[in-house]
């Protein structure tokens, strides 16, 4: 053995052997998108994979061809497969859940019609209500985690994480949902036989001001809900202490922090960076996303291809084009040096790799497949 440090697997080397990896990052950075380009690596490499998004894009559920909020994950059809490569032993599944929709869904539910459903969803205890249900969807996506992971059904579960949040939250979402389970408005609800006079009274109060609000009926089915879930989460207890484990788990799990080439989306991710640290979440490297970093075959206009005795409008054109061009290397080596630096941050504790930027966009199968070959080359 030599005595020098033993470097960070590559992203590639992340793709075969691990359980789960996690992809996080700022809005809009393109998590979704390197989430599933992972998802398709590993399967391509022959893995059973499933890619699992708290996250539904309608792009990416029309890209797979897998509708969104299905009970139980689902392959994409054969000829999207197909055409992403993918055959036995090598297999895809995907499952999206929107939180959002589903808590939504809910609240129309306890509601007859528009007006009155506007109306609850203004009510307090509804908002508290709604909030817990997003936060049991999030918990729901990590116990459902869990459960493939424990299943052996895949090998690799690849978990996106949503937008336009601090996407290591949903961790503490086991916890918090703990923690309004043991607050005073929730326990004001539940149909609680040990509780004491005054507790008693104050929720026969509540109940009394609700019952007048929202109509008996809807009042008592929504205790009902509470009491269903407060058992559901109670249950499950034991599991979130499980997951959060299995996640805190260098042989498990990796951490994948995406970031876009803006001096913004940098110092979220650093951000990221720390906090994942912090909570001792295994930190597995850096993607720089839609960079210019590799662009280094790209033609270039040369001053000898101006014909001699070029005209006017030619040598105007050609100028246009050298512009051009020199922003383009300026872009060019300025994602170079910023994946430099992220290289230099991650040092021999992970990765830095750059995804080109594909011009047309990653919505379509054929691009995913280039955005996961090139996580492949890393
Ligand atoms: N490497 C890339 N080249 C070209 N387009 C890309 C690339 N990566 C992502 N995109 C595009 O950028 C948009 C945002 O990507 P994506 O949905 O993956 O981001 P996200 O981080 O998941 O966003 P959100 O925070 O909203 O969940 C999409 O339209 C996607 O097709
Ligand atoms: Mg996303």
């Amino acid at each position: 053995m030599s005595g020098e440090a033993k470097l960070a697997p590559s992203l590639d080397e992340l793709v075969r052997t691990k359980r789960i990896l996690v992809c996080c990052g700022a809005g809009g950075v393109g998590k979704t998108t390197t989430a599933t380009a992972l998802a398709i690596a590993a399967a391509r490499a022959g893995r059973r994979v499933l890619a699992l998004t708290v996250d539904p894009s309608k792009r990416l559920s029309d890209t797979l061809g897998v509708a969104q909020n299905l009970e139980a994950p689902a392959p994409p059809p054969a000829d999207r497969l197909a055409a992403a490569g993918i055959s036995a032993p090598g297999s895809l599944e995907a499952w999206m859940l929107d939180p959002k929709l589903i808590a939504d869904r809910l609240v129309r539910r306890f509601s007859r019609g528009e007006a009155e459903a506007e109306r609850l969803m203004q009510n307090r205890v509804y908002r508290q209500m709604t909030r817990m249900v997003a936060g049991m969807q999030e918990y729901t996506a990590m116990e459902a985690l869990y459960g493939f992971v424990q299943e052996g059904r895949h090998d690799l579960v690849v978990l996106d994480t949503p937008p336009a949040r601090n996407a290591l939250d949903f961790l503490e979402g086991p916890g918090k949902i703990t923690e309004f389970l043991e607050g005073r408005v929730f326990r004001l609800f539940l149909p609680d036989e040990n509780a004491g006079l005054i507790a008693r009274g104050a929720a026969q109060l509540v109940g009394k001001a609700l019952g007048a609000a929202l109509g008996d009926d809807n009042y008592r089915e929504l205790q009902s809900f509470f009491a269903a879930f407060a058992e559901v989460f109670r249950r499950g207890g034991a599991n979130a202490q499980a997951m959060r484990k299995a996640l805190s788990d260098p042989e498990v799990t990796s951490f994948v922090l995406v970031t876009a080439p803006t001096s913004v989306a940098i110092s979220d991710v650093l951000y990221f960076r720390e906090r994942a640290e912090e909570m001792r979440l295994p930190f597995g490297g850096f993607v720089l996303n839609r960079s210019q970093a590799r662009e280094d075959a790209r033609a270039m206009p040369d001053p000898s291809l101006l014909p001699e005795g070029a005209s006017e409008v030619q040598r105007r054109a050609y100028a246009k084009l050298a512009a051009m061009a020199e922003v383009e290397r300026a872009e060019v080596a300025r994602d170079r040096a910023l994946l430099a630096d992220l290289s230099a941050r991650a040092g021999d504790r992970g990765f830095a790799l750059a995804l080109p930027s594909l011009a047309g966009g990653a919505d379509d199968i054929a691009s995913l497949v280039l955005l996961a070959s090139a996580v492949v080359e890393s």
